[in-house]
């Protein structure tokens, strides 16, 4: 049977799930699974298993997302500053990793890992990619965009979450998805990640949606801020080039310049984007061929 859709919701869950379903509903929601350790301390049960309850609610938690019509859920399963942890406690982790990756990749998941990752590592391998486009001359200097440094991140391709939760009481990102929820909304709850419920998570979605109108507003100022930047980056390249060539041009003429502009820039992007995709499906071949040993216990 399958891992994460076990059991049904009950009926008071089932009632409560479709008086939300009236309301707007996050399609992606993304976890910090904060306080596994302070659950371990208050059980009195070893650290291991903290993160293995972690892990459990994890699953526990996609099925009600399923069962709310949740379409995506990213979790922050591993931070590159977890590293600093003991050596026990880092070898644990790996290990309750390969044994769960190795049942989610049997699932047909709606899930996104992110695991070794922070947001500002996957920043600054974005510019790297971009920088690297201009070296190679797939891009030029002014192409570089908002939009186009989002394709670069590991998360293109996906909305960009709706909702972020953070369990445990602790009020910061910690490194996670800083680009991707700037129009997010952020809701930090006291409850330690191994005992989150249903009703915590119905809360915050109740959050979300009594949000919504402010962070729909902000979201499309935004993205009509973006479309209108491009349009005036546009003109000044083909303003500079007129100036370079002491060309002054009817209105008309200036018109059809930055059109053809356009369509060269979004040339230019789309074989830069098509590149990137390629290398990212290669690196992604490469990775699963060498772990396939490493994941077949
Ligand atoms: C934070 O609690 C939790 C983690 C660092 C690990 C999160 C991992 C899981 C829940 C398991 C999921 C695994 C996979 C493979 C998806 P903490 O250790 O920071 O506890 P504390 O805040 O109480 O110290
Ligand atoms: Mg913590």
């Amino acid at each position: 049977m399958s891992w994460i859709q076990e059991a049904e919701l009950n009926l008071r869950e089932r009632l409560c799930a479709s008086i939300l379903k009236v309301g707007p509903m996050p399609e992606h929601v993304a976890f910090i699974m904060d306080g596994n350790r302070r659950y371990a301390q208050k059980c009195r049960v070893e650290r291991e298993q903290g993160h293995s309850r972690g892990f459990e609610k994890l699953a526990e938690t996609l099925r009600w997302c399923l069962n709310l019509n949740i379409r995506e859920v990213t979790v922050y399963a591993f931070s590159i500053e977890n590293f600093k942890r003991s050596k026990e406690e880092v070898d644990g982790l790996m290990e309750l990793a390969r044994q769960k990756f190795t049942r989610l990749l049997e699932e047909q998941c709606f899930l996104n890992v992110c695991f070794a990752y922070t947001s500002r590592h996957e920043i600054t391998s974005a510019v790297r990619e971009m920088a690297l486009g201009v070296e190679e001359g797939l891009l030029k200097p002014s192409d570089l965009s908002e939009s186009l440094l989002g394709w670069c991140l590991y998360s293109s391709g996906s909305p960009d979450p709706d909702l972020l939760i953070r369990t445990s009481g602790e009020v910061r990102l910690s490194d996670f998805l800083l680009w991707q929820t700037s129009h997010s909304c952020l809701v930090f709850q006291p409850v330690l990640w191994p005992e989150y419920s249903f009703w915590n998570l119905c809360q915050a979605i109740l959050q979300y949606q009594v949000n919504h109108p402010a962070l729909q507003k902000a979201k499309l100022l935004h993205e009509a801020a973006c479309r209108h930047q491009q349009v005036e980056a546009d003109r000044a390249c083909v303003l500079e080039q007129l100036g370079t060539v002491g060309e002054t041009g009817g209105t008309e003429c200036k018109q059809e310049l930055i059109l053809k502009y356009s369509r060269e820039r979004e040339e230019r992007v789309s074989n830069f984007r098509q590149r990137l995709e390629n290398k990212r499906r290669k690196f992604l071949t490469d990775l699963v061929q060498s772990s396939a040993p490493f994941l077949r216990v």
